[in-house]
């Protein structure tokens, strides 16, 4: 198939009303939408990224009535946070209606609903006139993409179309909290924080995976985030004693003379670069990428999640 690359958001819009993929910017990464309630639609974003079918899908929504197409009951912690936060880089976990086919949800009775702050995916999600369900656009395994360039170097011919934006603000996929039951839990680390989940609902807990017990948010057990270079992890101002096919991403200048180095000025700057940093490594045939442990507070927890993940082998 041919995919079509546009700055319009109706004709984006148009491929998903004709059961269609279309990837599309959000203010954290990149998505790969289908309409929700088009079973085969949907299976077609399972197809193109090679997803685990077990892997749940996050469904878009252009505003609030949307929800109660997705949810058959929004409990008063999912409309504090809606009331908090929404929109931006949150997804709620909300049980299911009966409209939502069990393929978006991996056969799971709820669903993860998110409504985006970037101002291209409102207007194309508008023009959708359904929700959207979108995992991030890139092949299974592959780190996220922050640019519309990423998204074609893993999908071109996969998918219908690419919505072309901006490269994305944040670079870290949305926090994902769990409402489906009375104490609400953080499955996914991003960019809104635990301790900003804390000031809406203080009783909000970080989900901690114990041996035996389901994996409540399923796609937490999948490779993640990899580039094909391995990724150490290493504490600032550590000595590298071979850096010479390997690169190094940070806060503070490495010791070490390294083929590729880039240093950025805050965390947030390090979130938003690592995943396309990642694919220029790639690209560039780096070996390994020597990357800085930063404090986990703020988008500081997200992203060394994504650096621990990316590591593992
Ligand atoms: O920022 C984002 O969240 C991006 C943009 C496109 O919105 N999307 C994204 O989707 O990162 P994806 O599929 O790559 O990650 C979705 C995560 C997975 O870890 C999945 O297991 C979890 O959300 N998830 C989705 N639905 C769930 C559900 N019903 N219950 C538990 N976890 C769920
Ligand atoms: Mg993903």
């Amino acid at each position: 198939m041919k995919t079509v690359v546009t700055s319009s958001p109706i004709e984006a819009a148009d491929f998903i009303q004709n059961g269609g993929t279309v990837a599309f910017p959000t203010e954290t990464v990149y998505g790969l939408g289908a309409n929700v309630f088009d079973a085969t639609a949907v299976a077609k974003i399972f197809e193109a990224k090679q997803r685990p079918a077990d892997n749940p899908l996050i469904a878009h929504v252009a505003n609030l009535a949307q929800i109660r197409e997705l949810a058959s009951e929004v409990n008063e912690n999912a409309r504090n946070f809606i009331d908090a936060l929404f929109p931006g880089p949150l997804t709620l976990v909300l049980p299911k209606s009966d409209r939502v086919p069990l393929i978006a949800t991996a056969g799971l009775y709820t669903i993860g609903v998110r409504m985006p702050r970037h101002e291209l995916a409102q207007r194309f999600l508008e023009a959708c006139g359904v929700p959207v369900v979108a995992p991030s656009a890139n092949l299974s395994g592959r780190p996220s993409p922050t640019t519309w360039q990423a998204v074609l170097e893993d999908l071109d011919g996969r998918i219908d179309c690419i919505l072309e934006g901006e490269a994305t603000e944040i670079g870290l996929e949305s926090t994902v909290v769990d409402c489906s039951s009375s104490v609400p839990m953080l499955l996914r680390q991003g960019a809104i924080s635990l301790e900003e989940l804390q000031a809406v609902i203080p009783e909000t807990v970080l989900y901690q995976a114990t041996d035996g017990e389901a994996v409540r948010s399923p796609g937490l057990k999948h490779k993640h985030y990899s580039p094909r270079a391995s990724i150490l992890l290493v504490e600032p101002g550590s000595e590298i004693s071979d850096p010479r096919n390997s690169a190094y991403l940070g806060l503070g200048r490495p010791d070490g003379d390294f083929k590729k180095a880039l240093l950025c000025t805050s965390i947030e700057i390090y979130a938003h670069v690592v995943f396309e940093f990642f694919r220029e490594c790639d690209r560039e045939s780096i070996d390994a990428i020597y990357c800085e442990i930063v404090p986990e507070s703020g988008i500081g927890a997200a992203l060394m999640d994504r650096l621990r993940r990316a590591a593992e082998r």
